[in-house]
């Protein structure tokens, strides 16, 4: 079976440099397979340097700017990642969309700079209310068309290994709301279609939501579902060594 892909978003997470590290610390202690952790920005040059020295976990940023420099108050850029050693970074979180208003325009352009940067990059997508499977689907494809309107197939040399969705149904995400993997599962498997009849990859697609120690096992009986970005759980040492206990086939 292909080893299942983790990413740990610890948002605005921990508090302290030495919590922060403490917790590298643990989730490399215990994955015996690649994990990527993306912490505050504030934490990446660190816990870069502590990633060079390990195989086992690499370092993606929850954001990035499109602009190589320049006055963009606030901001980090694909040259400043790529220079401290970063995997890769998450683009259009649902947070990142709604609490500060980003556009699909101003996605579209960051996903386009961060690949052309050779960044990997999370594109994360999702309905933002529960509603049936086909209307989830719309808005899904809707987010994606917007999202992905600056890469074209023909002019742009598209890795597969490069570009990876989340599927994150916002309603689902906080930690505790229960979702059906089943609807899950069908998502992914409509995102996978689309992105491959468009750009002919077969694009590692995630879940996100609540992903914990409880429920990942119903998630882990569809093979369609690549992997898991996981935020609450992410944080907790239990959690944490519980999931990867799972992803390793341990009941
Ligand atoms: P959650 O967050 O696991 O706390 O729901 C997931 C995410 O927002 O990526």
């Amino acid at each position: 079976m292909k080893q299942k892909k983790i990413i740990f978003n610890w948002k605005m997470n921990p508090e302290s440099s030495k919590d922060a590290d403490k917790l590298f610390v643990f989730v490399k202690k215990h994955s015996n397979f690649t994990i990527v952790i993306a912490p505050p920005s504030v934490y990446l040059q660190e816990l870069a340097s502590f990633s060079k020295k390990s195989s086992k976990i690499k370092i993606a940023s929850q954001d990035v700017f499109y602009a190589p420099k320049g006055s963009y108050t606030g901001e980090i850029s694909v040259p400043m990642l790529k220079k401290m050693g970063i995997w890769g970074s998450i683009i259009g979180h649902s947070e990142r969309r709604y609490i500060f208003g980003e556009s699909d325009g101003l996605i579209s352009k960051k996903i386009k700079s961060a690949l052309d940067g050779k960044l990997s990059v999370v594109l994360c997508v999702g309905e933002r209310t529960k509603m049936s499977f086909n209307n989830s689907w719309n808005y899904v494809k809707s987010q994606l068309d917007k999202d992905l309107s600056l890469i074209q197939a023909t002019s742009y040399k598209l890795q597969a290994t490069k570009l990876i969705i989340a599927y994150e149904p916002v309603w689902s995400i906080g930690g505790h709301k229960t979702t059906d993997a089943s609807h899950s599962a069908l998502m992914i498997k409509k995102i996978k279609d689309l992105l491959y009849t468009r750009y002919k990859i077969q694009a590692t697609t995630l879940y996100g939501g609540s992903v914990n120690c409880q429920n990942i096992s119903s998630f882990l009986e569809y093979p369609e579902i690549d992997g898991f970005l996981v935020g609450s759980a992410s944080l907790k040492e239990k959690e944490i060594s519980c999931i990867i206990n799972k992803v390793n086939g341990n009941k």
